[in-house]
């Protein structure tokens, strides 16, 4: 609608001037240091559109109204909120570097904004709200820049966070996606159905990283995606394991040596488990038949029962008796 083409025109104006505060003004100098501290290229700033909103209260929001948008249109985009006492209205994002997000057609649709320094009392990233053209359930990060290289392999690379995505196109892995901070949605699987069989999920690799991929590991089976999970050692990122071991390892040792979905499935399993004691090491073949019980084929489940016999020092006939019970 007429509405909602205006609403994206404010997003285009506010990335453009963000993008441009970052680059060209002294006030963005130190922003831009902390880019290039991260291992972010000239290139890479241009290709994502970063930017650098400034700290003042209000900077953007005057420069929107210059432009003739109004007060709904401020407050309706979430570039602005306007003031609980008096008139007037500040800016929703205020001395963050500034991540717009595209739509399917390369547009700003709506804004992540980073702090500098991580405290305890701000938020490290903030999100645009909702809006007419921004839903948090249905957008995936980078899927403008990525349609192309996923639909000629049906391959996509989930990714928990957009700097990720970002990591992963320095080394050249192209079909990266991320959800914007929310967990993986029956609508965006449905978006990445339309041009892709096969997902490899890439998560961090803490405890929270660990869970949502095999969140997501599940769901996407469920749609009959193929799943495979690339796993980070100990508690990395992506985004840190491109800057620790380069990135051709990133492309040769994690996404080029993904574990099939049942595999890691049982290596969560295994997790925090200690098979001396025998509540962990029976709860662990619970939770690994149960997975295997209804979407495994005959062969998988010849080879991973075998596998659970191995390494529970259990009888494979046991284990098998077991698992009739479940199907
Ligand atoms: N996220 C968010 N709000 C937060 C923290 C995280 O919306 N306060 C979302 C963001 O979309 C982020 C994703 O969750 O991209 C992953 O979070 P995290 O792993 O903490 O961020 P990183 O991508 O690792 O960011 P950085 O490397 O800058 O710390
Ligand atoms: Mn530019
Ligand atoms: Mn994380
Ligand atoms: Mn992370
Ligand atoms: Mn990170």
């Amino acid at each position: 609608s007429e509405a909602d083409n205006r609403l994206v025109a404010m997003h285009e104006f506010a990335a453009d001037m963000y993008h441009h505060i970052l680059l060209n003004t002294e006030e963005g100098q130190a922003a831009l240091d902390y880019l290039e501290n991260r291992g972010f290229s000239h290139e890479m700033i241009e290709k994502y559109r970063i930017g650098w909103s400034l700290p003042e209260w209000n900077y953007m929001s005057a420069a929107l109204q210059r432009k003739g948008f109004t007060e709904d249109e401020l407050t309706s985009s979430g570039l602005a909120i306007a003031r609980e006492q008096g008139d007037g209205y500040f800016d929703r994002f205020r001395g963050r570097i500034m991540f717009p997000i595209m739509n399917e057609t390369g547009k700003a649709i709506a804004f992540s904004g980073r702090i500098m320094e991580n405290t305890k009392q701000e938020a490290k990233y903030m999100n645009s709200p909702e809006s007419p053209i921004f839903q948090k359930s249905q957008v995936l990060y980078n899927f403008h820049l990525a349609r192309g290289s996923i639909r000629k392999n049906r391959s996509i690379v989930l990714f928990e966070g957009f700097m990720d995505v970002i990591a992963a196109g320095k080394a050249g892995v192209d079909n990266a996606l991320a959800t914007m901070g929310t967990s993986l949605t029956t609508q965006h699987i449905r978006v990445m159905k339309r041009f892709a069989q096969e997902v490899v999920i890439c998560f961090d690799g803490d405890d929270a990283g660990w869970e949502a991929a095999k969140r997501a590991a599940i769901a996407l089976n469920q749609e009959k995606f193929k799943v495979e999970v690339a796993v980070l050692p100990g508690k990395m990122d992506p985004d840190d394991y491109v800057r620790e071991n380069g990135s051709e390892a990133f492309k040769e040792q994690i996404i080029g040596k993904p574990h099939a979905f049942i595999a890691f499935a049982m290596m969560h399993a295994r997790r925090h488990k200690n098979f001396q004691y025998e509540n962990d090491l029976l709860q662990y073949i619970q939770e690994v038949l149960q997975l295997l019980a209804g979407r495994s084929t005959p062969l998988e489940r010849d080879l991973y029962i075998r596998q659970l016999a191995d390494e529970t020092g259990l009888s494979q006939e046991a284990i098998l008796q077991h698992y009739r019970k479940l199907e």
